[in-house]
Parts: structure tokens; sequence; C-alpha cells
């Protein structure tokens, strides 16, 4: 059986990276405004559980639907792309081989058609 990149790095690891991604989110022009006001200690606990399963570890994301959560927050296809974007450097940073990354960007890249709404 394959390793995950889960069982790989786990979960203290990937806290840590989730950590690190929202300090870049948050330094960010495009994507920065987005966040403000939000409990960011929320939001990286639930992505880094949310991610945590994306990545073959254990289903415990109790967050809201993808959907549900960014409705009425009008990303842009232009943040969606940075967002994209700062967390492949950010994994780069953290070690992340170039097929891990692809694997991580893929499976959040799908989640574009529900995220972005341009209005
Ligand atoms: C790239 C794929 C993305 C994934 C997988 C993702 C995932 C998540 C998750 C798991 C949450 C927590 C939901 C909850 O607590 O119920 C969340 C919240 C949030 N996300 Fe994203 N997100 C993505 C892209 C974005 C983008 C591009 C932006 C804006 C630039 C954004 C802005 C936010 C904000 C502001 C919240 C807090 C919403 C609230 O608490 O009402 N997200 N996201």
């Amino acid at each position: 059986m394959s390793q995950t990149i889960y069982d790989k790095y786990g979960f203290d690891a990937i806290s840590t990276i989730v950590h690190d991604f929202y300090g870049r989110v948050l330094k960010c022009d495009v994507t920065a405004p987005y966040f403000k006001g939000y409990n960011m200690e929320r939001i990286i606990k639930h992505q880094t559980e949310f991610l945590c399963m994306l990545l073959g570890g254990p289903a415990k994301y109790k967050g809201r639907e993808l959907e549900m959560a960014h409705r009425n927050l009008a990303i842009s296809e232009e943040a969606f792309d940075e967002v994209a974007d700062l967390l492949d450097e950010t994994l780069e940073d953290h070690g992340l081989t170039d097929d891990e990354r692809e694997a991580v960007i893929g499976a959040v890249g799908a989640t574009r058609g529900v995220i972005v709404r341009e209005t």
C-alpha cells in the first residue's frame, strides 16, 4: 500500500504549513482583504483538518461545506489563483516534492468551481 502525504508528514507538520500559508495570505494585497474581521485561528484549524482529509488523513473536518463557507465572499478568479500560488510556494518551502505539490494543488484546484463567485 502506498504512503499518503498525510502519513509521511503528519498532522503537526501540516498544521505548521497551514499557519505559514495564512501568514502569506494575510500579507498579500489581493487576498488579505477577504479575511478582514474573521477569526483566523478558527479558519486555520478548519483548513488544517480539511487539508489532512484531502491528503489521506482521518476525515475529521467539522467545518461547513466549502460552497456554503465561501458563497457570500465574492471571491475572484484572481484571488483564487493567488491563494493557490501562495499555497504552492509554502509547500515548496516546507520541502514537499514536485509530485506531492502537484497532488495537493490538483485537489485544491478542483474546488475552484464552488469557491469562485464573481458577481
Ligand atoms: C483554494 C481553495 C480553498 C479551500 C480548500 C478553502 C477552504 C476553506 C475552509 C476549510 C474554510 C473553513 C470553513 C468553516 O470554518 O466552516 C474556509 C473559510 C474561509 N475562506 Fe477559504 N478556501 C479556499 C479558497 C479561498 C479563497 C481564494 C479565499 C479568498 C481569497 C478564501 C477565503 C475564506 C474566508 C474569508 C473564510 C472564512 C469564512 C467564514 O468563516 O465565514 N478561501 N476556507
